[in-house]
């Protein structure tokens, strides 16, 4: 049976006081993506048609996120206004479940952001073919700690107790509710207004969603709960200590991913790839590597540690040195880059380049061979074929108010400690003399030379 259409809320009002933050939590980065995102993905992933979050503290933030998504689905926002409970945040939602355009709803929490959307897509067709109007997600934990109980019987699960309102034996009950549900939309909405109905008469005072499971039971209807197949699946972030272990439990997975596809870790636990990456076979990556955004890297390519790669291109069999800085930038086939390097955006560096240690790049073509080896600046300029551009060459593409280019030819040489005034231009096969400050065109094969003659005093020591 495939799971037809349907529609996810995703529970994000709360503020999330204990990550102690300015910034919401459901808001908080988990490797390139905010919480929330992890969220939604494993929603689309699932098969959503519809996904409703459910705001209330810092919508406009929430809602800013939202608008720059660009998700297949349709994303809508229903707004508490009020926190008072899990049920009255779903019931927010309401006119979602009323106009029926999903038979089944699916409930997800914002700070539950390591659940992977094949889990979720098997947990709601076996919901589906059970023909149970309630479906959740549980957990067998040796530390059940203040989760939600779960109270079965012979019928399967009956009823969700919370912490607070459990007995002693009830606190003895090793499975616990997830938080993650799907249920049948015709049910949700009437079981909702039977809570909403009645006093919130528990130890929070809070309307509780969990009691549509009890509910359930008593009109008749069947509850699935389905054991989660790893408990970490299910782990919410409420802390910042919680973030670092939902980081390590993505990093974890993808890495796995990557090692089973043909890629080198030499430490996975201290290299950082955002879901978005895509790595080549035979990719190497050293301990401390952070690669990020859009960056795919390329067969047989290596990046060494303490490199931070973001939003860029590497190319095959490229050598990315320790301590390099790439965003936005290109590197083709076989180059060499750092140790120490920075490309920044519009950094493009041709095949069987070399970039060495302390230069910089910024909107820059670098023609197939040439070198820039050391502490150099090249900024809104083109390096022709096979040039070799000297120790601590500058490209001024600055006066103050605007930026101007530099081209320098094919095969050009230009000599250590050389100020480029750009616009400014050096011929194909031309000279510059170490020291220089061009600030006039060097025709084809001339050499420029522009500095002050040395002059030697004899004797002067003596004075
Ligand atoms: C809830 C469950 C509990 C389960 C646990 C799993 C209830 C009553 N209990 O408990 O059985 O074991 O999740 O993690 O549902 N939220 C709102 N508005 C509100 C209240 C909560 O948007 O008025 C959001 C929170 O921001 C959070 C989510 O709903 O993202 C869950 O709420 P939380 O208070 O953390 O639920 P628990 O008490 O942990
Ligand atoms: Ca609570």
């Amino acid at each position: 049976m495939k799971v037809p259409p349907f529609q996810a809320l995703i529970l994000a009002a709360g503020q999330g006081t204990r990550m102690k933050s300015e910034t919401i939590k459901v808001l908080h980065d988990l490797l390139g993506e905010p919480l929330l995102g992890h969220v939604i993905g494993g929603a689309l992933k699932s098969g959503a048609g519809r996904i409703v979050t459910i705001v209330g503290h810092q919508r406009e933030a929430v809602e800013a996120y939202l608008s720059g998504h660009d998700a297949s689905a349709r994303l809508e926002v229903a707004e508490q206004v009020e926190r008072r409970g899990t049920a009255d945040a779903v019931w927010a939602a309401r006119p979602f479940l009323e106009d029926r355009e999903f038979e089944y709803t699916a409930i997800l929490s914002g700070d539950v952001p390591t659940m992977p959307g094949e889990t979720l897509e098997r947990f709601f067709r076996e919901t589906m073919e059970s023909g149970a109007a309630v479906g959740l997600v549980t957990a067998v934990l040796e530390d059940p700690s203040r989760y939600g109980r779960i109270l079965r019987g012979e019928a399967g699960v009956e009823a969700i107790v919370e912490y607070k309102d459990a007995s002693e034996e009830e606190r003895e009950i090793s499975e616990i509710n997830g938080g993650v549900y799907f249920v049948r939309t015709e049910f949700l909405a009437s079981a909702l207004s039977t809570i909403m109905g009645r006093p919130a008469d528990n130890a929070q005072n809070e309307y509780y969603l969990t009691d549509i499971v009890a509910l359930a039971r008593e009109q008749g209807e069947k509850v699935f709960g389905h054991v989660v197949e790893d408990e970490r699946f299910i782990q919410g972030v409420n802390t910042r200590a919680d973030l670092a272990g939902a980081v390590a439990i993505l990093r974890e997975r993808i890495n796995r991913g990557w090692m089973d596809a043909g890629v080198t870790f030499l430490a996975p636990d201290q290299t950082f790839v955002e879901p978005t990456v895509e790595l080549a076979q035979d990719v190497t990556l050293f301990p401390g590597v952070y690669l990020g955004g859009k960056t795919t890297v390329g067969p047989g390519a290596v990046v060494e540690s303490g490199s931070m790669i973001r939003d860029s291109e590497v190319g095959a069999e490229v050598t990315v040195k320790a301590h390099c800085y790439l965003t936005e930038a290109r590197v083709e086939r076989g180059s060499s880059v750092g140790p120490f390097a920075h490309l920044r955006p519009g950094a493009d560096v041709g095949p069987g380049c070399k970039v060495g240690n302390f230069v910089e790049v910024k909107k820059t073509r670098m023609e197939a061979g040439s070198k820039a080896s050391h502490l150099t600046y090249l900024g809104d300029a083109h390096v022709g074929e096979g040039a070799n551009v000297g120790a601590g060459t500058i490209t001024c593409n600055y006066d103050g108010a605007k930026k101007s280019r530099t081209e320098i030819g094919p095969g050009a040489f230009i000599g250590s400690n050389t100020a480029l005034v750009a616009p400014v231009k050096v011929g194909k096969g031309a000279y510059v003399g170490a020291g220089s400050v061009i600030t006039e065109d060097v025709p084809d094969k001339a050499l420029g030379i522009a500095r002050g003659r040395q002059r030697n005093i004899p004797g002067y020591g003596d004075k």
